[in-house]
């Protein structure tokens, strides 16, 4: 398939400066991350570009609560989210600030046109002002009781205790949230846009196939109650641009936030690495233009991308968006991510801990294009992640590579599964049509049933049997190569989701890159490079640690002690212990490897009796998945039989006459095949890559480990 290069300039929302990057927001980001990286990697000319969004009231409190400018409160916060984006592998071209020069030209521009085309309507508006900050109050900032019920302390528009809705000014006494003082109404003037010119052109345009269907009824039901002006300015004080020609009124922060898409593009344009790229401002952004433009966002915030947006653009004759991509919002297992379950997970915390190679995953496995929440359920994330990345996928590389490796790193001159890497390679095109129409989970579910067949390949010519006889060591590596062929193939689809994984694989495939149209040719004779772990597994532990990280942030935040959060974590921890004491013996977890228990003292450790063991006998057993059954020698005549989940990893035939270390004084456990007496140590993230312990020659069965 060849496709003539597309160029196509991409965006996600502008998060606020006012705040950190949190798990709902990387919803968005990963999203649209995958899809430009894998536009990138069709070899099309794919520009993504981002900014904060720095204007506006709140991000004005903040700065004055944190004792600075709201210029250095949005540097500070820029910094942050950069590295939290970069942490997370997202590929901005070019992150910018809407509170610079570009947009300030940019949106004076724009509003200026919308005005000399008559879109400007100026008219005296009231409004509850707060006498001691003297500024006007938005209505999240008044509270009040009740004109209803009493209840107190309810926001300026309905009341959580009754549910009536009503005016802030129909508040009993009101009080300012930022003061206290009782607001008062003031009049002043205020900038709209009219809205309502660009009827006509809103339903045809909301219809014309740039909107999912969705929320193109949604709007229908606006569009049709009729539309209304749009109130674009703001008194001072206030954090954005001064209107031109309107001393003391500025821009409200959504009407110059859009504009920052363009702003950050011409940025872009005009550094050297868009001149490097013949980036060109105009042919982007002008109508008729050639060029794809996408916006994506949360469902939250369409009515400013799909109506204002539009229009404005429309009345500065610009072009407007190919496509808005709306997506729906993260919940965590299966409730609105909440700061006292600790499901309100910033980015950073969650780095604190995990590998975003899981979460990128996760999202691309789950995320369809329609605007249906996502559910994140801890759970069964953490066994997507290891079941499908770790089992499956990296296996396949890892339990093949190292026959091809250590017979001199060059993979066969011949395939000798042609149709089969032929198929994967024929895949490759319905994968395409998948994540163009943002459909990863279909994607994914594709690239997985991929792997199990890689995977049976591997499981029905065990090149590891193979290999002990005598004879058929071409045979090894050409069943290897193809599985390296296979595993090549899987990486170049999944390599818009997990970039790292993607570089690490082009580093032992001793290849430049894994571009989308050079997987046709098949690696022959083609010399590779040692293969390293790439992925440990996930573990339910760590997402543990990261829930309540945030509940200790929220303890802080609520201004107690970090003491005090730090003992509630504590305490936390003794009831984890007190659980575990209480189990008696190993706990077992899914996989067969047993549960890492927190620091101990040195008198605890020497309470373990660790013992040099001979495997004497080892079998498998018959309906388990994961463990083999033990027969060990620990000396003195005396012999402990103990089921090992290492099966993934060992063949019984092979395991016989090893010696290992053994925990000889762990409390027999009844298992669901026989009484388990101890339990073998071994290392490794799992599936093939676990190692058994074996001490160097000379030691005895019997002996201490000290
Ligand atoms: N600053 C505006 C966007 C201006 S775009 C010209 C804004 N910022 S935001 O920080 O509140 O949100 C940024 C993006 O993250 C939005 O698209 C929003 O929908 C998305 N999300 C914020 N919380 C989210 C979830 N819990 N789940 C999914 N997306 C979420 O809105
Ligand atoms: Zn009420």
């Amino acid at each position: 398939m060849t496709n003539s290069q597309r160029k196509i300039l991409v965006t996600s929302a502008l998060p606020y400066a006012n705040g950190s990057i949190h798990l709902g927001h990387l919803l968005e980001y990963i999203q649209t991350d995958i899809w430009v990286r894998f536009q990138k990697s069709r070899g099309h000319m794919c520009t993504y570009v981002c900014a904060d969004d720095a204007h506006g009231t709140a991000i004005m409190l903040r700065a004055e609560k944190e004792g600075r400018s709201p210029e250095a409160q949005i540097a500070a916060v820029k910094a942050e989210h950069e590295a939290d984006f970069a942490a997370f592998q997202i590929g901005f071209d070019n992150f910018h600030s809407t509170h610079s020069e570009e947009n300030r030209v940019l949106s004076e521009e724009i509003y200026k046109a919308c005005r000399d085309k008559g879109h400007i309507n100026v008219r005296s508006i009231k409004q509850l002002y707060d006498p001691v900050k003297e500024l006007f109050l938005a209505d999240r900032y008044i509270k009040g009781e009740c004109p209803k019920c009493g209840a107190a302390d309810q926001y300026g528009d309905n009341c959580e205790a009754c549910g009536a809705t009503y005016t802030p000014a129909e508040l009993k006494n009101p009080y300012s949230t930022i003061s206290g003082a009782t607001p008062v109404e003031k009049e002043s003037e205020h900038y709209f846009f009219r809205l309502q010119d660009f009827d006509a052109y809103l339903k045809e345009w909301t219809r014309s196939g740039t909107l999912q269907n969705e929320i193109a009824n949604k709007l229908a039901e606006w569009l049709d109650a009729g539309l209304q002006e749009w109130d674009i300015s703001r008194d001072a004080p206030y954090f954005g641009f001064e209107i031109p020609d309107a001393p003391g009124k500025y821009f409200y922060v959504w009407l110059d936030a859009p504009i920052g898409y363009m702003a950050s593009f011409k940025n872009l344009c005009d550094s050297e690495t868009g001149k490097a790229q013949g980036l060109d401002f105009a042919e982007y952004w002008q109508q008729g233009s050639e060029a794809e433009l996408y916006h994506f966002i949360g469902k939250d915030i369409v009515n400013f991308h799909a109506l204002f947006w539009p229009a404005m653009l429309t009345a500065a004759e610009y072009r407007t968006p190919t496509a808005v991509n709306a997506h729906g919002f993260v919940t965590v297992n299966g409730s609105k991510m909440s700061k006292s379950r600790g499901t309100f997970i910033k980015a950073r915390t969650y780095l604190n801990h995990l590998n975003p190679t899981y979460l990128r995953y996760y999202f691309a496995a789950k995320l369809g294009s329609s605007v249906d929440d996502f559910d994140l359920n801890l759970e069964d994330f953490v066994q997507r992640a290891n079941s499908d990345l770790v089992n499956k996928l990296v296996n396949i590389a890892s339990r093949t590579a190292n026959f091809v490796f250590k017979a001199g790193g060059k993979l066969s001159d011949n395939c000798v599964e042609a149709a089969m890497v032929q198929d994967f390679i024929n895949a490759g095109d319905q994968i395409a049509a998948h994540y163009e129409a943002r459909e990863f989970g279909k994607a994914m579910k594709d690239i997985m049933a991929l792997a199990d067949r890689a995977n049976e390949y591997i499981q029905e010519k065990a090149p590891w049997a193979m290999n002990k006889e005598e004879g058929r060591q071409q045979e090894v590596i050409d069943v290897c190569s193809v599985a390296i062929n296979l595993f090549r193939q899987l990486i170049t689809y999944l390599a818009p989701v997990l970039p790292e994984i993607a570089e690490k694989t082009a580093e032992f495939l001793n290849l430049d890159d894994l571009k989308w149209d050079s997987r046709s040719n098949i690696l022959l004779g083609h010399q590779i490079n040692k293969f390293q772990p790439m992925l440990a597994r996930a573990e339910m532990d760590k997402v543990n640690a990261i829930l309540e990280e945030t509940k200790a942030e929220l303890a802080i935040e609520n201004g107690e002690q970090p003491a005090a959060a730090a003992d509630s974590k504590q305490g936390k921890k003794e009831e984890k212990k007190d659980k575990k004491a209480k189990n008696k013996g190993p706990e077992l977890r899914e996989d067969g490897n047993e549960v890492i228990a927190d620091t101990i003292e040195f008198p605890d450790f020497a309470k373990v009796d660790l013992r040099v063991a001979r495997i004497v006998k080892a079998n498998h057993v018959e309906g388990a998945e994961k463990l083999l059954q033990l027969t060990l020698d620990i000396g003195n005549g005396e012999t402990r039989n103990v089921f090992s989940g290492i099966k993934s990893a060992y063949n019984p035939e092979d395991l016989e006459g090893k010696l290992t270390i053994m925990v000889a004084n762990l409390a027999p456990r009844k298992m669901k095949f026989g009484m388990s007496e101890g339990m073998v140590l071994a290392a490794g993230p799992g599936g093939s890559e676990i190692y058994l312990l074996e001490p160097n020659d000379g030691a005895q069965p019997g002996m201490r480990v000290m």
